[in-house]
């Protein structure tokens, strides 16, 4: 942490924390319950469901949550990237994902995303096929088990690998710690900058979203029957 740091800021409000570690155990789960296949698929779909909720409502926050949250706080111009790597950027955009770090992150989003949706499709030929396969032809569910069962699942594992190293590198060679304010919302930062809303009712807008998002997901599953 910087010595002349002199302003506590909130970046990461409670939603978007809860977001993140929720999405790493679930992912965790996906992975050990689709690796194990059988029984455990009941469960890889419902965390899969979980995932999709939290994707979706992810998506939404980034329109309408806190200040560092939002899209438009992290999505660079190429010339702002190249500044960034330069040394020369505005100091501003380290307060959030930086220029780099955005790149991953938007990344992981959207992989995620082509996960799920692929895993909607997929079959695995035995007894367990996502809830979309049936409105499917038989070539286009393969070609999405495919890219499920392989193409996907290493591109994740790679985006998920660079981010730890990415963290990692932070941590023990320019010794900042980003994961404190992953776990605690705050950064100690030397120009002041506006903090992230995340008070009661924010908080409230979020999970009122999210139950929004779990609902909407409930009610695909369903009517897919
Ligand atoms: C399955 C594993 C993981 C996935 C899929 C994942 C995914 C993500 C995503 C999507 C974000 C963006 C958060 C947002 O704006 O909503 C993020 C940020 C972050 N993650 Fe992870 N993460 C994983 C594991 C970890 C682990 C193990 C750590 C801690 C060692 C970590 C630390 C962080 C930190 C510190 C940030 C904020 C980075 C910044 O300041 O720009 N993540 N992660
Ligand atoms: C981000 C979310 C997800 C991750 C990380 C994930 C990961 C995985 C992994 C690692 C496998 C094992 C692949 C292998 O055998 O090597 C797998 C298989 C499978 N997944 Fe997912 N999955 C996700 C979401 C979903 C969802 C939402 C569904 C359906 C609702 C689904 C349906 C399936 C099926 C049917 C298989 C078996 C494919 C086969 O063996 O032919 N997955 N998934």
């Amino acid at each position: 942490m910087n010595q002349d740091a002199k302003h506590t800021v909130r970046v990461w409000d409670l939603p978007t924390r809860l977001f993140h570690w929720a999405l790493v155990v679930l992912i965790i789960f996906l992975v050990i319950t689709g690796l194990r296949g059988g029984d455990a698929m009941v469960w890889h779909f419902r965390f899969g469901y979980c995932v999709l909720s939290l994707l979706l409502f992810r998506i939404l926050w980034g329109l309408v949550g806190g200040r560092w949250s939002r899209f438009t706080s992290f999505i660079y111009a190429p010339a702002t990237v190249v500044a960034y790597l330069k040394g020369v950027g505005n100091p501003e955009d380290s307060v959030g994902h930086n220029p780099l770090g955005a790149g991953s992150v938007l990344a992981m989003l959207f992989f995620l995303l082509a996960q799920v949706g692929t895993g909607l499709f997929a079959d695995d030929d035995i007894s367990n096929s996502g809830p979309l396969a049936k409105f499917a032809s038989n070539a286009r569910v393969s070609l999405l088990t495919a890219y499920h069962k392989n193409y996907g699942k290493y591109i994740l594992l790679l985006l998920v690998v660079l981010h730890i190293g990415a963290i990692l590198y932070y941590l023990f060679k320019k010794k900042e710690n980003l994961i404190s304010a992953m776990v605690k919302g705050d950064k100690q930062l030397v120009h002041p900058v506006e903090s992230a809303r995340d008070n009661a009712a924010s908080r409230f807008t979020a999970l009122a979203l999210f139950a929004g998002c779990a609902g909407a997901v409930a009610a695909m599953v369903k009517w897919a029957g």
